[in-house]
């Protein structure tokens, strides 16, 4: 059986695209008693964007804060906050931010018509129902969020997304406009997602001609972007990021991935840094991407900031051991079906300690 994946049915993409989300809307918005909700980080409470938002009277906006990365009690709570607002169901739900917010989108737009709390639905086709309309508007560039079939979740036992058919957009708008304002050292950990992506998706064992194609491609931008520069760069991040989305749809993301989903859910890192500290330890298994890796920080002048990690007992590594294992597909891809033979719980056990160390 070959996958048969959902992909994301509109795509606006080009600098000032963002300027057509209100048309978009409109067509959208059912009668003059319905509403809209937009979801938005709050990095942009107080910057220019706030204005563009083509909230009507009527609409809810709702300031997202990412510092920590979503959690299902924090969907649960926005959740409630848009039932608090009317007890009809809104039109749309809006997510504007990085892969963070967009998430936070996908997942209220799912629990909005499905019973129950967020971490119930933390797995592969358990959501019952279809979600409200919901667009992603991403202000950050790598997650693939904007083009993935999950929403990342961290429950009360575990990190894992929301997957399936009704959680990709049904529209987004890729404005790179939006990456302007973005820290250039959150710029680059959020890009090397993509990259990880692309090294993860091309050397695993589910690749095929379709992933290939996507995964280069997007392996190709990021080398452009973060090798060479130049003015058309945030262009380029925006597609390299829906690309790499695009092929890990039909591949899988592999060891990086699995080990920072541990170092997440026990010690709050962040994906995109999580993933940076993880590759940096795993040269045995990805030796070219790798070096590569280590050239683009270089070039970038970026240190990676080790000193997040604190130091970490036996029950802490053991918890990121048993996170680590439930991602049994991006081991599989890894390393192929007999990948329990080969990564024993005391194999991931020293991968952490040498990422910790
Ligand atoms: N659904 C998926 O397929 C998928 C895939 C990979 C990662 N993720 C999730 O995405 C999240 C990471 O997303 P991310 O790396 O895009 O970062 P993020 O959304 O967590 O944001 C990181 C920081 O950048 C700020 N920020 C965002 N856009 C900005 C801008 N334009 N200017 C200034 N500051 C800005 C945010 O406020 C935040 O402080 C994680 O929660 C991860 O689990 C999801
Ligand atoms: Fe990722």
């Amino acid at each position: 059986m070959f996958r048969n994946f959902k992909t994301v049915p509109y795509v606006v993409f080009g600098r000032g695209g963002f300027n057509q989300l209100d048309t978009i809307l409109l067509e959208k918005r059912r009668n003059p008693e319905g509403f809209m909700v937009f979801l938005v980080d709050d990095v942009f409470a107080d910057k220019d964007l706030r204005n563009r938002i083509p909230a009507g009277p009527r609409d809810l906006t709702l300031w997202v804060n990412v510092d920590d990365e979503p959690k299902t009690a924090y969907v649960d709570q926005l959740t409630e906050k848009v039932r608090d607002f009317s007890e009809d169901l809104p039109d749309g739900v809006i997510g504007i931010g990085g892969g963070s917010t967009m998430d936070l989108a996908k997942a209220v737009s799912l629990m909005l018509t499905n019973p129950g709390s967020s971490a119930d639905y933390q797995g592969w086709d358990l959501i019952l129902h279809p979600g409200v309309y919901h667009v992603g508007i991403p202000t950050l560039a790598g997650t693939g969020a904007e083009a993935s079939r999950t929403t990342v979740l961290c429950g009360p036992d575990k990190k894992l997304g929301i997957n399936s058919d009704y959680t990709p957009f049904d529209q987004i708008i890729l404005d790179p406009e939006l990456l302007s304002g973005a820290p250039s050292d959150q710029r680059f950990y959020t890009g090397m997602d993509c990259y990880i992506h692309c090294v993860e998706s091309l050397s695993g064992s589910f690749l095929n001609a379709f992933s290939r194609s996507y995964g280069q491609k997007a392996m190709d931008l990021c080398r452009e972007v973060f090798l060479d520069g130049g003015p058309e760069s945030d262009d380029k991040l925006m597609v390299a990021s829906y690309f790499g989305g695009m092929s890990i749809a039909y591949s899988q993301v592999g060891i990086c991935h699995a080990l920072s989903y541990g170092l997440s859910f026990v010690l709050e890192i962040h994906h995109g840094i999580g993933n940076c500290l993880a590759f940096d330890k795993l040269e045995e298994y990805y030796p070219e991407g790798v070096a590569e890796f280590r050239h683009m920080m270089k070039k970038h002048t970026i240190h990676l900031p080790w000193h997040l990690l604190p130091a970490s007992g036996e029950q802490e590594i053991e918890k990121m051991v048993d996170v680590a294992l439930v991602l049994e597909p991006l081991w599989e891809n890894a390393l192929g079906p007999d990948w329990r033979g080969i990564m024993t719980r005391d194999k991931i056990k020293k991968l952490y300690e040498r990422i910790l160390t």
